[in-house]
């Protein structure tokens, strides 16, 4: 098997406040995700699910084990550290979309791009050609929010991509979806990173889209369930 491009190692996770009692989420969560792969995650609420990405993208780390992503050690970095690791290797797509209102269709997509200090004309290009791709060529110029729903989560996408990471994390992309737009998302979401060959880990609660992954990890109380091989 190639280095995975995400690997967690025995890992436990436990929030930890002044005003109440130390929980643990999650238990002995040992993975790895191959690059180009697609895995879906599920469980039910409260199983650990976005705790688990928040942990694969570095805005967590783990209270024991290790997580491995691209080969850095997300837990021996400072806040600094992860924050650059995880800009140049995850891209992040969430429930709700996430997006400036106020900025247009394409400043949004673009964002990462400046960010990430790349030339403009190509962060130019590179937007251009992902709008194409989700059918929103037409509304680049628009602020982002006079657009449906499924046409946000479809700049999301672009937004997330836009820096060809070699992992997607996505927290239920699908969820403030109706079933036809969800799955056309997800359509999208799977075809995109599969022809850029990066990784996906998604999130869902639709057993249907779940079984669209190359194969499916489950969460039970912050623990994986054995996976059963096909
Ligand atoms: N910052 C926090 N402090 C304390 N407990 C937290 C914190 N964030 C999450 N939790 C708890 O961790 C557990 C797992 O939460 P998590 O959000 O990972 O679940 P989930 O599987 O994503 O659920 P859902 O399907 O509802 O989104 C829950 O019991 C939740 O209350
Ligand atoms: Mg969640």
């Amino acid at each position: 098997m190639p280095e995975p491009i995400l690997r967690c190692d025995d890992v436990a996770l436990t929030y930890r406040a002044a005003d109440h009692p130390d929980r643990t989420v999650l238990r002995g969560v040992t993975l790895a995700v191959a690059p180009g792969e697609a895995v879906s995650l599920v469980g039910r609420s409260g199983s650990g699910k976005s705790s688990l990405l928040h942990l694969a993208a570095g805005i967590a780390v783990p209270t024991a084990g290790r997580v491995l992503l691209a080969g850095h050690d997300l837990g021996s970095g400072s806040e600094r550290e992860r924050t650059l690791w995880r800009r140049d290797t995850v891209g992040l797509v969430f429930q709700f979309f996430h997006l400036l209102p106020h900025l247009s269709v394409a400043e949004n997509v673009a964002l990462p791009g400046w960010l990430g200090g790349l030339a403009g004309r190509e962060v130019q290009a590179r937007t251009a050609d992902l709008l194409d791709r989700v059918g929103l060529a037409d509304r680049a110029a628009d602020p982002v929010g006079r657009l449906s729903g499924g046409e946000m989560q479809r700049v999301a996408l672009c937004r997330a991509l836009l820096r060809r990471p070699p992992l997607v994390l996505a927290d239920e992309p699908t969820g403030s979806l109706d079933d036809t737009t969800g799955r056309e998302v997800m359509d999208l979401l799977l075809a995109l990173t599969r022809a850029e060959g990066g990784a996906l880990l998604f999130v869902t609660h639709s057993r249907q889209l779940a079984a669209a992954a190359d194969r499916t990890l489950r969460l039970v109380d912050g623990r994986l369930e054995p996976e059963r091989t096909a």
